[in-house]
């Protein structure tokens, strides 16, 4: 992998207006809700939830929540295992689930159906890119920024080796020949 400035893929520009967009649509969706608890799933989220929950016009709190896949390297084998769990009781409360990249769609599935045994108001998913190609699992996705190809895709919280996650914009890595 070389070291160079990642190609551009998707700018801030256009990052900052769909986020815009999307909090608008949030916001009208919710706008009866006492309240929406926003779990932003680490690591990858932190960015585009930190964005994404300063644009809302309702109330709002914020929950993380972290995850591990089983299998090794960039294999997923589609076993997802619970790392960290939300810290407060989301029973009764509507729930968004914020994640920066949807790809195999194994992880959301799983936290969906994890975030329901809690027993909220409602579930729904935010997610700013999706892999539409690599889906191995039916998902829906509510709240969606982009749909993308099936590039190694990094910035605005998604790396490469831990690296890149604060890029301004959505980039692209190719491998070193
Ligand atoms: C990414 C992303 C999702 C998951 C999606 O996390 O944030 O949680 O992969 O993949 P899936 O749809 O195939 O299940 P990653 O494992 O890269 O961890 P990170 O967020 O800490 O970088």
């Amino acid at each position: 992998m070389n070291k160079e400035t990642p190609e551009v893929l998707i700018s801030e520009e256009e990052i900052q207006a769909r986020v815009l967009a999307l909090a608008a649509e949030i916001s009208s969706d919710y706008r009866d809700a006492d309240e929406l608890v926003m779990v932003g799933v680490l690591k990858g989220s932190f960015i585009f939830l930190a964005d994404l929950s300063r644009r809302l016009s309702i109330p709002r709190t914020i929950e993380f929540i972290a995850v591990s896949s089983y299998g090794n390297g960039s294999i997923s084998s589609g076993a997802v295992r619970l790392v960290m769990d939300v810290r407060g009781n989301i029973e009764g409360k509507h729930v968004l689930i914020v994640e920066d990249i949807v790809d195999t769609g194994h992880t959301i599935k799983y936290l969906t159906g994890m975030m329901k045994s809690h027993r909220p108001a409602s579930v729904k998913t935010a997610a700013l890119v999706r892999k539409a190609e690599s889906a191995e699992v039916d998902v829906t996705i509510d709240y969606l920024g982009f749909d993308i190809g099936d590039e190694w895709v990094v910035g605005y919280g998604l790396d490469f080796a831990e690296q890149y996650r604060t890029l301004p914009y959505i980039g692209f890595v190719k491998p070193t020949d």
